[in-house]
């Protein structure tokens, strides 16, 4: 077992009825509650990290606060310094944790600086390799149904970046664990079947000389270009940047094996831990706000 699940905790909240309304929203959870196949830290994520183990975690996946954005209700600005100091800690300390085969997925998103779209986000891949990550991919998150607005000489922002690092080359890899459906259908396959390059060469005794083989698997592995929709699910404590459950998820499936260990250092609602529960990894998540972390119990129980 994992050194930070057999710590001694307070009580579990599990059993506490979290219900979407102003007056619950106000129970924070306490500071440290193990639910689940996981644990939830109400702490700066830099002290969390500091008390693990080297090499004791197979996957860290986050999305931490976007640069200049003070919405998060403890005084932080975010700004650049906080990235070149701070937030550079921290990420010392995820490769420090991270074992061999482990991998650092962080979802990020410059804003906008005047006429120009921010460079942090490029500038983090150079940061995270001195440190000794291995860039290994860079995602792109396209939302169909992006955030409205009417830009001067802008359009609507539907992307976003997920980076993937590895720890070391040898990151697991589990792309049969995320297949998804090829994009011929039934009609599309039978035509193909019939097509030339869709038979094998073969010696036949009857002469025939070819062999038909499929014409395609009916599902295939994913491709870097992640399409899904923003979070529209209820916002009772109204946290202003979460991410869809099909996001962490995803990287779950692809990145580690049941029971391995998925850790959210910038983890807000909790929606890692949600992801984490259904594929039955556990997990160790961490914010600052206790109030955010509040719907992690209804989130776990309906499962999104
Ligand atoms: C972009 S949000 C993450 C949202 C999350 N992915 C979700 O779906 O709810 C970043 C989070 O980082 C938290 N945060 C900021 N500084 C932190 C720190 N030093 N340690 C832990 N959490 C922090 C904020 O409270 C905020 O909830």
């Amino acid at each position: 077992m994992h050194s930070f699940l057999s710590r001694s905790f307070p009580l579990a909240v599990a059993n506490r009825t979290t219900r979407y309304s102003k007056a619950s929203i106000e129970i924070a959870l306490p500071e440290e509650t193990r639910i689940g196949l996981g644990r939830f830290v109400i702490d700066d994520c830099l002290n969390v990290l500091t008390e693990l183990d080297d090499e004791s975690v197979d996957l860290v996946i986050t999305s931490p606060p976007y640069d200049g954005q003070a919405k998060y209700g403890n005084g932080e600005r975010y700004e650049r310094e906080w990235y070149t100091g701070t937030f550079l800690s921290i990420t010392k300390e995820v490769y420090r944790v991270l074992r061999p085969h482990g991998s650092f997925v962080l979802n990020y998103r410059s804003k906008r600086h005047g006429d120009e779209r921010g460079l942090l986000q490029y500038e983090l891949v150079f940061w995270l390799r001195e440190q000794g990550f291995l860039f290994a991919e860079d995602f792109i998150w396209g939302k169909p149904s992006p955030p409205p607005g009417r830009f001067n000489r802008y359009l609507k922002d539907a992307v976003e970046y997920v980076f993937h690092f590895g720890k070391t080359p040898q990151w697991q890899f589990f792309p049969e664990q995320c297949l998804t459906p090829a994009r011929w259908d039934a009609r599309d396959r039978e035509r193909r079947k019939k097509l030339a390059h869709n038979y094998e060469r073969v010696n036949e005794p009857s002469g025939q000389g070819r062999k038909r083989v499929q014409a395609g698997p009916d599902m295939v592995r994913p491709s870097t270009l992640l399409l899904m929709e923003p979070e529209f699910l209820p916002n009772p404590t109204e946290h202003p940047s979460r991410f869809p459950v099909a996001l962490p998820a995803f990287f779950i499936n692809l990145l580690t094996k049941s029971g391995q260990l998925v850790v959210d250092p910038f983890a807000g609602t909790g929606t890692t831990a949600v992801a984490a529960e259904q594929l039955g990894r556990q997990w160790l998540c961490v914010d600052t706000n206790a109030t955010y972390a509040s719907v992690l119990p209804e989130r776990l129980r309906t499962g999104h």
